[in-house]
């Protein structure tokens, strides 16, 4: 059976599209590369890249921050590499025309990307480095699983008055968006502990209660699965101080931004938590953090984060569980071996290029 096996399962193509964006993507999303390179030996798969424009990069480009040419790529390819987005430049001008944040999301949009899944976990060789203690965090392990096309990110009107002196934010939800994402974390839980937990703002806001009332009608068909409601202060409280309660969270746009910047914390680096957006065209893989511009083209920031953005790549876009495995088991022997980059040990760090060469090389050698 071994070499039909073979026929069929080696150099398969994969096509992804990398969209290094601002700060330090250009750097972290090559050290992802390097990874996805070693992987592909091992797994059969020939992949081949195509990189476009994105962010403060492609407005200096093209005056666009999501051009329709780095679209097209996306929507050919089978897999999206995000870097980050963001520049100091347009954060410290409010009044700036068009801005870098504005083409992550419209490619959201347009690629119709409505559900983005940040896993939390803990490393063991990390957990001294988080500022909340052992004992708290040492086996947490939960998935947020943030709608990412709508709410108050997208709602309209958005704006301001005349006499500029009045600005204002839409926040709307329709009941199939409310659906489609709910379905997706019941899907997760399912596959993990069976445990759900809504986080809205019910006891004040008309949109949490469409999502309150639209998630227990479809509880009813998910008996397995146990269903929680929980209002965004008291989840906000409770991800710091009982971190393990949770499974799978679900939640809208902006609640999910903030709470998993906040839930990084229990990883202890920012820099270590990958994620992926799915939906309707191309999927998307990038770290939850930012574009770090302090660091950007120094080497030093931690590249772990798009390295595992890409390990969730194997198993969702190339359902290549076995390459995702292959990532993550290079990681932990990054943390063990002590190969890691200044935000986790700044008393000998490794470089960021050190650190994708010695993943890479890891996966080669294995
Ligand atoms: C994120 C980022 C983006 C967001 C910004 C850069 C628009 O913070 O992916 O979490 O708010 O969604
Ligand atoms: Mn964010």
């Amino acid at each position: 059976m071994a070499p039909f096996f073979n026929a069929i399962f080696t150099n398969m193509k994969i096509k992804i599209a990398v969209l290094p964006g601002d700060g330090i993507g250009p750097e972290i999303t090559r050290q992802a590369i390097k990874v996805i390179d070693a992987v592909s030996k091992k797994t059969g798969h020939v992949p081949e890249y195509r990189e476009a424009p994105v962010g403060a990069a492609a407005i200096d480009e093209t005056g666009n921050p999501y051009p329709e040419q780095t679209h097209n790529i996306c929507m050919e390819s089978d897999a999206v590499l995000f870097g980050a987005i963001g520049d100091p430049r347009f954060d410290n001008d409010p009044g700036a025309k068009v801005r870098p944040e504005k083409g992550l999301l419209e490619m959201r949009k347009k690629l119709g990307l409505f559900a983005n899944i940040r896993p939390v976990m803990t490393f063991v060789p990390l957990l001294h480095k988080s500022p909340l203690r052992e004992e708290i965090i040492e086996g947490a392990d939960f998935i947020v699983v943030r709608e990412l096309t709508g709410g108050i990110y997208f709602g309209k009107p958005q704006g301001r008055s005349e006499d500029g002196n009045t600005a204002y934010d839409t926040c709307v939800y329709q009941k199939y968006e409310i659906e489609r994402i709910c379905r997706l974390a019941f899907g997760f839980a399912m596959k993990r502990r069976k445990k759900l937990t809504l986080v809205d703002k019910a006891n004040v806001l008309a949109t949490s209660r469409l999502w309150r009332e639209t998630m227990q009608a479809l509880a009813l068909s998910y008996p397995g699965v146990e269903v929680e409601y929980m209002f965004v202060d008291n989840a906000a409280m409770q991800i710091i101080q009982w971190p393990k309660r949770f499974d799978v969270i679900v939640t809208e746009n902006m609640f999910g931004d903030i709470l998993t910047d906040e839930a990084s914390v229990i990883t202890g680096s920012l820099g270590m938590l990958p994620s992926a957006s799915i939906g309707l065209h191309t999927s998307v893989f990038e770290p939850i953090h930012g574009s770090y511009p302090q660091a950007a083209g120094k080497n030093i920031a931690n590249p772990v984060a798009t390295v595992l953005s890409a390990a969730m790549m194997f198993e969702q876009a190339f359902d290549c569980e076995e390459g995702g495995r292959l990532i993550r088991s290079a990681v932990d022997a990054s943390l063990e071996s002590g190969v890691v980059t200044g935000d986790i040990d700044d008393s000998d760090p490794a470089s960021t290029s050190e650190v994708g060469d010695w993943l890479a090389s890891w996966i080669e050698n294995i």
